[in-house]
């Protein structure tokens, strides 16, 4: 099982700021992750354990599969995260985790260790949102940002436009109708055989390829501008490489991953700069795992300095998930 380090760095404010030793954990889908935050500010220590390799032969995450190997790391990691930080379970003053949403089963197996670690040390538990964690990796790794702010949240399981107004005081002003982009990019990843997950597969491929080589559709959604749909475009592209094999042609895969990462990208970021336009926003926060996509990050740069709007996305190792995020 790949055990990799985030990095380690220092946090510059926190809602568990008046403990000592406070622990997160994260488990919402294929990575189990533990972290350990010091005073509110120091992160001591911070681990995750990617299931990917175990999913990668199936193409997809298999949630059972996601559960039980949660329930084989979950404590070996925890002692390795107390071994880092240079302290004792008992030690700890607080248990931070991540309540959802994601897979039921995945979830429960950190929602009832972290339930289980603060009942028994008899210490305050702390259920956190994980959309909330992923926004929240920007002051991770930013330190406090001004509000308002407006937040592009873009995950496997998630894509949302919202207005953060205050700690807490979320607008979600529109949402995925029916794939999220990063199940987007998984799919049709899987449909080229390029396997999983595909964000960052095609993320490698589009640098090298064509946007403008295949013609994908951009769902636009007048009547609900703030919502998105990459249903259609997923089809669009099963659609090219069905008529593909069926004619005996080639498909240049780096331009069919361009070309669909530029649909995405195009209608992600100009969702958000119309959006921040309309509520008078001047800075955008992005977030999630394909927060992580080089293109989107390059995208929204560009159009952000040309619209004198500051953007902010944390470093590719805290967009996928993590417990720093959740812990912070
Ligand atoms: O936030 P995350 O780790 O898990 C969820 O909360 O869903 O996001 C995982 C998703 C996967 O769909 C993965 O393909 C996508 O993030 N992803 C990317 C990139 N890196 C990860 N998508 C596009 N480009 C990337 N570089
Ligand atoms: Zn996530």
């Amino acid at each position: 099982m790949a055990q990799c380090k985030a990095e380690q760095q220092t946090v510059v404010q926190s809602k568990t700021a008046e403990f000592q030793w406070v622990m997160g954990i994260e488990s919402s889908c294929d990575e189990t992750a533990v972290a350990i935050l010091q005073d509110g500010t120091k992160l001591a220590a911070n681990l995750v354990a990617s299931q990917i390799p175990i999913h990668q032969i199936y193409g997809g995450v298999v949630p059972e599969i996601a559960s039980r190997q949660h329930l084989e790391v979950i404590n070996g990691l925890i002692d390795q995260a107390l071994k880092d930080a240079g302290i004792k379970l008992e030690d700890l003053d607080g248990i931070v985790v991540s309540q959802g949403p994601g897979l039921v089963g995945a979830l429960l197996v950190g929602v009832s260790t972290a339930k289980a670690l603060a009942y028994s040390l008899n210490i305050p538990l702390l259920g956190v949102n994980h959309m909330e964690g992923h926004i929240y990796a920007n002051w991770l790794a930013h330190g406090p940002i001004d509000f308002p702010v407006l937040g592009l949240i873009v995950s496997g399981g998630h894509t949302a436009l919202m207005l953060l107004e205050g700690h807490g005081q979320y607008r979600l002003l529109g949402q995925t109708r029916d794939d999220a982009a990063g199940e987007a990019f998984d799919k049709v990843a899987r449909a080229m055989k390029l396997g999983y997950p595909g964000g960052p597969i095609i993320d490698k491929l589009a640098m090298q390829g064509n946007p403008a080589a295949y013609e994908l559709p951009r769902a636009w959604l007048a009547d609900t501008p703030w919502d998105f749909s990459f249903s259609g475009l997923k089809t669009a592209v099963l659609n090219i490489l069905n008529q593909a094999q069926m004619r005996d042609e080639e498909i240049v895969t780096e331009d069919l991953a361009a070309s669909f990462q530029a649909s995405v990208v195009e209608v992600l970021t100009e969702k958000a700069l119309r959006a921040a336009e309309q509520f008078g926003v001047k800075q955008i926060l992005l977030a999630g795992g394909v927060a992580a996509n080089m293109g989107l990050r390059q995208a929204l740069e560009d159009r952000c300095r040309q619209a004198g709007l500051k953007l902010y996305y944390p470093p590719a190792a805290l967009c996928t998930d993590n417990a720093a995020m959740i812990v912070m």
